[in-house]
């Protein structure tokens, strides 16, 4: 039970907010839509800027090693000069290298290390070399021991301030032609005894990131190199600050700075590209500027969602727009559909005044037939019935004087003995009083006769009052009395009574007649059209209409009308009390003798009418009216016109 009630409260509340449900729905959709459009995009241009971001990093990546290996080239080539020609002069070796030293910025100098402790050898007039070799000593070491070129990390020559890289290229002796290895190019002699010296190259860290930098467009973007092999506090080599648009070496700088964050690659690590300067490996990376995270950098993404939720905020007023419509028409609606049960309504009703109209008008016509022939014969039969009780007594006046002179004239002359005899008095005398008692008997009938057809028609009781419902039954069968006769066609139709003793009923006797007579009048209809189809049963079961009445309960009386007749299919006994509903052939039923005997029994006498029938064994028809009702009220039936006209 709860959980039904629960049921329907919740059916009902979803009903009344399903507007705003639908609505909610749709914006929730298209928000949803939006984001997961937005992020679709978002993801692609974060691809997109990654991409990128990698492609620049690759670029200058590259650009640095070029840069380095094409230095590093010019320094070998030097090395070799020196290995090969011992007594090479300094102007010579600057004509030699000016021109690459040119070319390439990032190449400060190249310098002639000789193996004696001499102050070397400068081979640029623009810096004096005042190396300390004391500070590269290891890295000298190395370079021997590996016979191979060796960079430093980051150093700074006292005479400039700029930050540098040097590069130690070990030179030997060479080896005379007929001690090298047989089919072996001349190759540098590997004994540590035979180091001539060192070729020195020095980069120029800013001069190396500018010129990897020149082609790469880099707006808010800062890059950063560090000298991954370095101790911490030494490892910064260069940055460039993307803002400023300056390359910055000095430390001191960098640490007031703000160096941004690092980019991500699509693989998620941060993108870092490692350079590999002959022993040492560098590490460059990409720094984004808080500009270059600006979220309108994602102007895509952010167009799509905003898009997106305009898209989804028209779409949620449009269909509460559409609702709004809906409203409109199923007002419009209901209130069609209110007018046109209205108008349905008085249909019926109009159609039960009609069914009411015919109805009066049928019983109108036969009260007024049945009290005009009542009255019409009421004043003659008065006549005589009045003065039959003088005609009596004159009569035997006249007997006993006749009497009188037969016992004092005991011979009349003979005229009057022969008249006597003709008239045979003595017989005449006898038969004459009887004769008159008859007739004071038939006169009594036809009184009788009268009262029950103005009881029938009671054209003068509009009003409810007690009546004897006996009365009302019999004065019914005297008017239908022609109808249970014997004919051509069918035997009489038997009337058998079984009434109880019952008190006076409340009712309207008029009305309730009526009841009696299209009960009656039905049952009589059956009985003569099954006349024919009864065959031998015709014999044993004569035709009859049996009433009874009694009491149902205490407050309550009920009579019972019924005939072994044909009885009704269970289709008309659905219909049966329906307005219009009739079997009979056209012109014989109207189809309103029911309809109109339910409505007084049922609504004017808050009373039952009740069928039951079975085919072929007969119907009974039973009312039942309470002895009192309760709301009194006049409802002429038949207008007062008549009543007077009666
Ligand atoms: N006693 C009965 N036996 C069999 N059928 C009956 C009986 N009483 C009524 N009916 C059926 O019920 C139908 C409706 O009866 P109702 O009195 O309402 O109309 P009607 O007799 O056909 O016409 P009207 O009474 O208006 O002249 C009848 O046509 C008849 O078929
Ligand atoms: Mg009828």
């Amino acid at each position: 039970m709860t959980a039904n009630k629960f049921k329907n409260l919740a059916t009902s509340t979803l009903l009344s907010y399903r507007r705003y449900i639908q609505a909610g729905l749709t914006l929730c959709a298209g928000l949803g839509l939006s984001a997961i459009a937005c992020s679709v995009a978002y993801n692609w241009e974060y691809k997109f800027m990654q991409a990128e971001l990698q492609d620049r990093l690759d670029k200058i990546a590259t650009d640095i090693q070029r840069e380095v290996s094409g230095n590093l080239e010019i320094i070998r080539a030097a090395g070799a000069f020196y290995s090969v020609f011992d007594g090479v002069k300094k102007p010579e070796m600057k004509t030699f290298v000016g021109s690459a030293l040119y070319r390439h910025p990032s190449l400060k100098a190249i310098a002639w290390l000789p193996r004696v402790s001499d102050s070397p050898q400068s081979l640029t007039k623009e810096i004096d070399l005042d190396v300390d070799l004391t500070a590269n000593r290891l890295a000298l070491e190395k370079a021997t021991k590996r016979q191979e070129i060796i960079a430093t990390d980051r150093q700074k020559m006292p005479s400039q301030n700029q930050p540098s890289v040097f590069v130690f290229l070990p030179i030997f002796s060479q080896t005379p032609p007929g001690d090298t290895a047989a089919g072996q190019p001349d190759l540098p002699a590997r004994e540590p005894e035979s180091l001539k010296g060192f070729t020195l190259g020095v980069l120029l860290v800013d001069a190396l990131v500018k010129s990897a930098l020149q082609e790469t467009k880099l707006n808010f973007i800062n890059v950063y190199l560090q000298d991954a092999m370095a101790p911490e506090s030494e490892k910064f080599l260069a940055f460039y600050e993307a803002k400023t648009n300056r390359i910055i070496t000095d430390e001191n700088i960098i640490n007031q700075l703000q160096i941004g964050q690092r980019a991500y690659c699509p693989d998620g690590s941060s993108c870092t590209r490692i350079l590999n300067i002959e022993n040492r490996r560098w590490l460059l990376q990409l720094r984004l500027t808080p500009e270059y995270i600006n979220p309108l950098r994602f102007w895509r993404s952010l167009t799509v969602l905003i898009f997106g939720s305009i898209l989804s905020f028209a779409a949620t007023l449009y269909i509460m727009k559409l609702w709004n419509y809906t409203d409109r028409i199923e007002k419009v609606a209901a209130e069609r559909t209110t007018k046109s049960r209205q108008l349905e309504q008085t249909l019926q009703e109009l159609q039960q005044t009609q069914t009411q109209l015919i109805q009066q008008e049928k019983m109108s016509s036969l009260g007024l037939l049945v009290a005009g022939v009542a009255h019409e014969v009421n004043n003659p039969i008065n006549f005589i019935y009045g003065n039959l009780h003088h005609a009596r007594e004159y009569t035997r006046d006249l007997l006993d004087l006749v009497e009188l002179y037969q016992k004092h004239y005991l011979s009349p002359p003979s005229e009057i003995s022969q008249h006597l005899e003709n008239i045979d008095f003595d017989f005449l005398s006898e038969d004459l009083p009887q004769l008159l008692s008859s007739m004071k008997i038939g006169a009594d009938r036809i009184v009788q006769i009268v009262q029950s057809l103005r009881n029938f028609s009671r054209l003068d009781e509009s009003e409810m009052k007690p009546v004897n419902i006996h009365e009302g039954i019999d004065s019914t069968l005297l008017i239908l009395q022609s109808r249970l006769k014997a004919t051509a066609d069918r035997p009489a139709i038997e009337i058998v009574k079984n009434y109880s003793h019952l008190p006076l009923v409340e009712c309207y006797a008029g009305q309730l007649n009526q009841v009696f007579m299209n009960i009656l009048a039905n049952a009589i209809d059956a009985l003569e059209s099954y006349s024919l189809d009864r065959g031998p049963k015709a014999a044993i079961d004569p035709m009859a209409i049996a009433i009874t009445t009694e009491y149902s309960t205490p407050d309550k009386i009920m009579v019972r009308i019924s005939d072994n007749g044909p009885g009704m299919p269970e289709n008309v006994k659905k219909l049966l009390f329906d307005p219009f509903f009739t079997t009979k052939p056209a012109g014989k039923g109207t189809g309103l003798g029911l309809s109109i005997s339910y409505k007084i029994v049922v609504e004017k006498h808050k009373g039952a009418l009740r069928c039951d029938s079975t085919p072929g064994l007969g119907t009974e028809f039973s009312i039942e009216i309470p002895l009192r009702q309760e709301v009194r009220q006049p409802v002429p039936f038949v207008s007062r016109k008549i009543s007077e006209a009666a």
